[in-house]
């Protein structure tokens, strides 16, 4: 994979399409693409006309997949219920199974599972493809999507911290009394304690995602559109990724010429950040290939170029 393509932008502005636009221009060059949404309301199959709810080529070396958020985070919840399962066999009696639902619903799990469903991704498709184009849900979860690796490896940290105290304790008891004062499923060392590999995989799995999102090969794009909403949104999203040690690669102002006369200075807002015009394309029913194509002509290589 040369590059992880993030389109990032408040509601209806465009993401969709945008990101459309560079996929469907990408493959036109005879690149490999893999196009997919992590967006639970996805819409890339209404532009696509084809159900997207498994990998489909969709255009020469273009392939789409609309991520099934809330069937995967079911299945992430009742994996994750396994593994603890696993870990402490007392979990057996409480029956967590019948919390599936609750915990569905909990804040966080809907980013976790996002986040998981990303790594799988680019697990199995980064080496297949050149190009690897998401389109996202609306900002709040975007942005919490990509804050998330560094929040959890801060506290993952602790948690390892507090694990391994409890070895040393185990260990400083296990040399008093004996190695059998304690069960035999019982761990004393790191490598054999599975709750310590449990936290290690998590933690593994976060620097990974974190690596992923902050490197350069990963672009976030912005989309605004000539209104002073979408822009202060977009500000906002500029700051917190600063806050994250990201940057944005470009912004566009999609549907320029919407409302004739609109002048917004996006350029001044979003300075050392190039910034590109996308023509607003009137009277479509619906945006053909073609129209995709002309929605790129703008940015597309500029942002390749960079
Ligand atoms: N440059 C353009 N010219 C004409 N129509 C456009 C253009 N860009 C987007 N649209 C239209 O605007 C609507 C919203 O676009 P799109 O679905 O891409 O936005 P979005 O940011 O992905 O929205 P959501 O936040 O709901 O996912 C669609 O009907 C799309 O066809
Ligand atoms: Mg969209």
């Amino acid at each position: 994979m040369r590059s992880f393509f993030i389109f990032l932008g408040k509601g209806g502005v465009g993401k969709s399409t945008s990101s459309a636009s560079l996929a469907y221009t990408l493959a036109d060059r005879g690149e490999r693409v893999f196009w997919f949404s992590v967006d639970p309301a996805h819409n890339l199959s209404d532009i696509t006309e084809v159900a997207l709810d498994k990998v489909k080529n969709v255009f020469k070396r273009l392939d789409a997949l609309e991520v099934d958020v809330s069937a995967y985070m079911q299945r992430y919840l009742k994996e994750t219920i396994r593994r603890m399962k696993s870990l402490y066999k007392q979990l057996s009696v409480v029956g967590l199974e019948s919390m599936v639902d609750a915990l569905r619903f909990s804040p966080g799990m809907e980013e976790v599972a996002i986040l998981y469903a990303v790594g799988e991704i680019l697990d199995a498709y980064a080496d297949k493809y050149d190009y690897l184009v998401m389109d996202t849900p609306p900002t709040g979860l975007s942005m919490r999507i990509l804050a998330l690796p560094k929040i959890n490896m801060e506290w993952i940290h602790v948690l390892r911290m507090w694990r391994l105290r409890i070895l040393q304790k185990r260990q400083m008891i296990a040399s008093v009394k004996g190695r059998d004062y304690f069960p035999q499923d019982v761990a004393l060392d790191e490598g054999e304690d599975k709750v310590l590999g449990e936290i290690s995989r998590h933690m593994d799995f976060m620097n990974r995602m974190w690596d992923t999102f902050a490197d350069a090969s990963c672009r976030k794009i912005l989309v605004v559109n000539q209104d002073e909403l979408s822009v202060k949104e977009g500000l906002r999203i500029k700051e917190t990724l600063k806050e994250l040690g990201m940057s944005l690669a470009a912004v566009l102002v999609n549907k320029f010429g919407l409302i004739p006369g609109r002048q917004i200075d996006v350029k001044g807002a979003f300075e050392g950040v190039p910034v590109y015009e996308v023509p607003f394309l009137e009277g479509r029913e619906k945006l053909t290939v073609e129209d995709l194509f002309h929605i790129g002509k703008g940015w597309v290589e500029g942002v390749l170029s960079r």
